[in-house]
């Protein structure tokens, strides 16, 4: 990207909304608790630092990671402090991960990974297609054999970070400032290879959320947002798999927050994908455009959470527009604490409607209700059922009906077979097949939860709480799942009151 295709940004001020918050919790027509309109209580009114801020209203606050930085103690302890959720800057980019055809380097990228992981944090996937930073073999090919090793390169890396990673910028930057394609040697290898690429990549990692990422989009009237929120109404009308558009949020180079930036939030959430800012930076660090781009996601419920394009100004790749949140010594600036304030100003929760299971759910139309009011359903104390994902609509499934011990549970489509029915017992345990149970592998963060032969362990016993979460007696952790795609792996989380962490035993 360019100083001049920044340029082309207009800026003028946010206007801010409010909307109603609605978690939908569609169920079966057993447990009154089911039925419940779930709004989960702001633990924390005023968190200190950016990720739990974010986490308050079920997003995530993030930066990118330069692998290069992870020595540098100052860096690594604000990053470690403030964000839960990280991009690479470089380091997955196809020029770093398949440096020569067939041979890929996953270093940068693991290392990466591994820092995050080990902090508790959540890492984007950062890119797959791109007319940049391709490895010089790639910039040789043409045609049939460029999209080939285009397909080869995105099953390559995805595999490596298969059910790893919540989301994935599929393709990058794939559309010029007019709003048609730009020209590029993918782009000649036919106008459906950003759709192959999406394909492509659901087949290599069903569990991951697929997205188009590009800069240069967030004015609703302008030519290029029209363009790539055409092309991705005709994805969802066509089927083809997207889940996502990132919006990079470069507002430096010439640009500013445009005033209707909230309504192309909310046009592209309209067509039922995620919206995220994706690499934020703004000019000096201008407080009002950083509050109103944070308020401006903060206002739409699809808009998962914020990245910003680096930890200080010293570390940016604008580093002479002073762009970032904390100056070169690793200070906090201005610009911090007004987007502190607007996450925490933030409505509770991230309420995502929910789509019910159409077997379990005879299910309700989608209603608000007060987004102060906590669920007033009281803990269910026994049942046989379904363990219902909320966000998912999609139930806690043992894969192929597996007996084995240690087989890790999942998201599936509800359908209410054995492999899919609990019960929940006196003693706190969620047995399936009659002798089975819900197991936590561990009280980490990440902890797989799996089932293994009841033995009446503390990792065994599950707490079904009236906030809608199901936590473990051993770890106090939450059920938690990354994706709300089939596949998608459950795991032990702390608790965060995002709507992911919403689960129902739901009586059938
Ligand atoms: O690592 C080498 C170093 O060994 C060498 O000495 C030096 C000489 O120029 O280059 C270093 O690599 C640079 C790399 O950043 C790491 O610092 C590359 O030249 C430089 O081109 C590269 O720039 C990156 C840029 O993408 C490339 O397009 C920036 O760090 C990175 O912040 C930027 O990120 C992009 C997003 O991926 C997509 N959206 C726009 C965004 C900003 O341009």
């Amino acid at each position: 990207m360019t100083n001049k295709d920044v340029g082309e940004y207009r800026g003028r001020t946010l206007r801010r909304l409010r909307r109603p918050r609605v978690l939908l919790a569609a169920t079966g027509a057993v447990a009154a608790a089911a039925l419940a309109f779930v709004m989960v209580p702001n633990a924390n009114a005023a968190a200190s630092t950016l990720g739990a801020a974010a986490a308050q209203s079920g997003r995530y606050f993030g930066t990118a990671i330069a692998a290069g930085r992870l020595n540098d103690g100052t860096y690594t302890t604000v990053a470690g402090r403030e964000f839960n959720m990280v991009t690479a800057e470089n380091e997955m980019k196809p020029d770093a991960t398949e440096p020569q055809r067939g041979q890929f380097n996953f270093n940068g990228g693991d290392q990466i990974y591994t820092w995050a992981t080990q902090r508790g944090m959540k890492v984007r996937g950062h890119t797959l297609a791109w007319h940049s930073q391709q490895p010089a073999w790639f910039q040789s090919l043409s045609g049939s054999s460029l999209r080939q090793a285009m397909i080869d390169h995105i099953n390559g890396v995805m595999a490596h970070y298969k059910g790893k990673l919540p989301y994935w910028d599929v393709v990058n930057e794939a559309f010029a400032e007019n709003g048609t394609r730009r020209a590029s040697n993918l782009q000649s290898t036919g106008n459906d290879w950003i759709e192959v690429a999406f394909k492509t990549a659901r087949n290599a990692d069903p569990s991951a959320k697929l997205c188009y990422n590009d800069y240069n989009i967030e004015n609703w009237s302008y030519a290029k947002t029209q363009g790539v929120y055409s092309m991705v109404k005709d994805f969802k009308s066509r089927g083809v798999p997207i889940d996502c558009v990132g919006l990079q949020t470069h507002f430096t180079g010439g640009s500013s927050l445009p005033s209707n930036f909230q309504t192309t939030l909310s046009s592209f959430a309209a067509l039922g994908v995620d919206v995220a800012l994706t690499e934020a930076d703004v000019t000096n660090a201008s407080t009002s455009q950083y509050s109103g781009l944070t308020t401006a996601c903060m206002n739409v419920p699809r808009c998962v959470g914020i990245t910003v394009w680096g930890v200080r100004d010293s570390d940016s790749w604008r580093s002479s527009e002073s762009p970032l949140l904390f100056d070169g010594s690793g200070n906090k600036k201005a610009a911090y604490t007004s987007v502190l304030n607007a996450l925490n100003a933030a409505p509770p929760t991230s309420p995502t409607p929910t789509t019910a299971s159409p077997t379990v759910s005879p299910t309700t139309s989608p209603t608000t209700s007060p987004s102060t009011s906590p669920s007033s359903s009281p803990p269910p104390t026994g049942g046989t059922g379904v363990i219902l994902g909320s966000q998912s609509g999609r139930c806690i499934d043992v894969p192929n009906s597996s007996h084995n011990n240690g087989t890790r549970v999942q998201l599936y489509d509800c359908h209410g077979q054995t492999n899919q029915t609990w019960t929940y017992t006196a003693s706190k345990q969620l047995t399936v097949y009659g002798n089975m149970c819900l197991d936590a592998a561990g009280s980490a963060n990440g902890a797989a939860v799996q089932i293994y032969s009841c033995n009446g362990q503390a990792n065994q016993q599950w707490n079904l709480n009236s906030n809608g979460t199901i936590t473990g007696v051993q770890s106090g952790r939450c059920l938690d799942v990354w994706s709300t795609s089939n596949g998608a792996q459950v795991q032990l989380y702390s608790c965060s009151g995002q709507a992911n962490q919403q689960f129902r035993l739901t009586a059938r």
